[in-house]
């Protein structure tokens, strides 16, 4: 029996090992991770990340091939193959602060990979790391190693979160880098193909060297992202012009060239990957003497905070310049629908923005907890371009402005404004008539999202602004936004 050991049970090495190990019954799964609280969750019936069909596939394995422990040291000596999947944060302070991955974690994952071992292994870089952290690895473990071969892959992980199920059973492609060039790593490369193999087709495996393997999953997660500040820029235009952003984004990507998905207009993208992976890739680009580039996708994000502050800004303006003391409603929290995330969401510097001008905000969202929203708007944000235009609100301003509620209908309660956040299913159905009347007038609409049925908002009454559509009346008259 093959033994798998996943160091870091997080949003991906929970959900991918959870996968390997209903698709495998052969092969044995042991998660391991620091954190007590998160071993608990994992081994209980409620599940530390909530993820659609997460639930049924961990209970279907766990006790049998899968398991969660704390005992890391333990299962890492025991595993054949060793899979790295943990946080690779941007470092906040010291040499790259604001931009380089901070390889703490990896590092000492390694070194304890190196110390324990009595047999060789694989070791497979999970977690999202600059290229060529595989030569490191290499070094740390070959330093270390008692006469042990250790061989490193790098598999990069490409599940988006909210639908990590469905893109773990059926992924566009499994990408397997490794030392092609001898016969140690090209068996290794084999051994973790077989793995994938017993679900994922052959041609959806694509094998290639280690540091095209790295780079190929930055230079994704940056092309993603730059397509969601492309139609968002698009959007600001569409405002000023009166052409509408989802009829562009779906003229555009009619052209099979440039492809549907992807161009949804938003409040801003959001995410523990997109920001990190950028800002990584930037300063590689600049420790390789490549500023022009490092430029180029510095802008991406650019573009992104500009979406956030813009939509901040159109808000205020809107209200006649002050949204002092009024009760704003907030809908949805998290980064995207159907995750609890809250890691990089704009609904954070949304929020700030709005205590900043001394907003009441009373906020829902179906799956963030209270405890979560009041740590994320009082944790102090690290400025990364280091422009100081990062707003900080102190614990006892969130205290005194925020309130986190159970419903829709009880967020939207005397709102003179709601903001929609977040895209989840449920703020497309909700009875807008009842909000409305629920509201004092002019009642407003801001939906971060494209959410609502414009047309049938403005019919019931409500002021309605949503991103990159045509303005209303009422918006245009208000003075021009930065
Ligand atoms: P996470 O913070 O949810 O999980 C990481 C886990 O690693 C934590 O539970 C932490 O306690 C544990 N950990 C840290 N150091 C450890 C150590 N030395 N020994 C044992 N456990 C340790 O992070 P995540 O979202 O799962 O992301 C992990 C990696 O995968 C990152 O590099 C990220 O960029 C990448 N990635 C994330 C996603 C995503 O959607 N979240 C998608 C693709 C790739
Ligand atoms: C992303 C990548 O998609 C995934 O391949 C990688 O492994 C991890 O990073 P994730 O951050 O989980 O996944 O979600 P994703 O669906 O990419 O959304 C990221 C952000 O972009 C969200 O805030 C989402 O709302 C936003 N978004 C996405 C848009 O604003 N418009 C879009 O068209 C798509």
């Amino acid at each position: 029996m093959v033994k798998i050991c996943c160091i870091g049970a997080g949003y991906v090495g929970g959900p991918t090992m959870a996968v390997i190990a209903f698709k495998c019954p052969s092969v044995e799964v042991a998660v391991v991770d620091i954190s007590v609280p998160r071993i608990t969750a994992w081994n209980s019936d409620k599940l530390p990340i909530y993820e659609p069909g997460l639930d049924e596939v961990v209970k279907k394995c766990r006790g049998k091939n899968l398991f969660f422990s704390n005992e890391i040291e333990k299962h890492v000596a025991a595993a054949d193959i060793v899979f790295v999947s943990v946080n690779t944060p941007t470092k906040t302070s010291g040499l790259g602060a604001g931009k380089a991955a901070d390889l703490t974690y990896w590092e000492s994952a390694a070194r304890m990979i190196a110390d324990v071992s009595k047999s060789s292994k694989i070791v497979v870089e999970k977690s999202t790391v600059p290229v060529k952290t595989a030569e490191a690895i290499e070094k740390i473990l070959t330093h270390n190693s008692k006469g042990i071969e250790f061989h490193v892959l790098s598999n990069p992980e490409f599940l988006a979160e909210g639908t990590a199920i469905t893109d773990l059973f059926n992924p566009d492609r499994v990408l397997i880098g490794g030392r092609e060039e001898n016969a140690g790593g090209l068996k290794a490369i084999q051994t973790l193909k077989d793995i994938y193999v017993q679900w994922v087709p052959q041609e959806r495996i694509i094998c290639t060297n280690l540091w095209s393997a790295e780079l190929s999953k930055l230079a994704a997660n940056a092309f993603l992202a730059q397509r969601i500040s492309s139609v968002n820029s698009i959007s600001a235009l569409c405002e000023a012009t009166g052409a509408n952003v989802t009829q562009v984004s779906s003229a555009v990507g009619k052209d099979l060239r440039i492809g549907s998905k992807f161009l949804n207009a938003s409040v801003g993208f959001g995410g523990s990957c997109f920001q990190k992976d950028i800002l990584n890739l930037v300063y590689i680009c600049e420790c390789n003497g490549l500023p022009e580039v490092a430029n180029y996708w510095k802008q991406v994000i650019k573009i992104n905070d500009y979406q956030k502050n813009r939509f901040v800004n159109r808000l205020v303006s809107s209200m006649f310049n002050t949204i002092s003391g009024k009760k704003i409603g907030i809908l949805g929290f998290s980064f995207k629908k159907d995750t609890g995330d809250t890691r990089e969401t704009p609904a954070i510097d949304v929020c700030k923005g709005l205590l900043n001008d001394k907003a009441q905000l009373v906020i829902y969202d179906p799956q963030v907890p209270e405890a979560q929203i009041f740590k994320d708007l009082s944790t102090p944000k690290f400025d990364w371009d280091q422009l100081g235009s990062t707003i900080q609100i102190t614990e006892d301003a969130v205290a005194q402005s925020v309130k986190v509620v159970h419903n829709a209908y009880e967020a939207t309660k005397d709102a003179h404004a709601i903001c929609i956040l977040t895209e989840w299913d449920e703020f497309k159905s909700l009875d807008y008539q009842k909000i409305y009347n629920n509201m004092p007038k002019p009642a407003y609409m801001f939906d971060g999202r494209n959410v609502v049925d414009v047309a049938k908002l403005r019919q019931i009454g409500f002021i309605v602004y949503s991103i990159g559509k045509p303005l209303d009346p009422w918006l245009k008259d208000m003075p021009a936004i930065a």
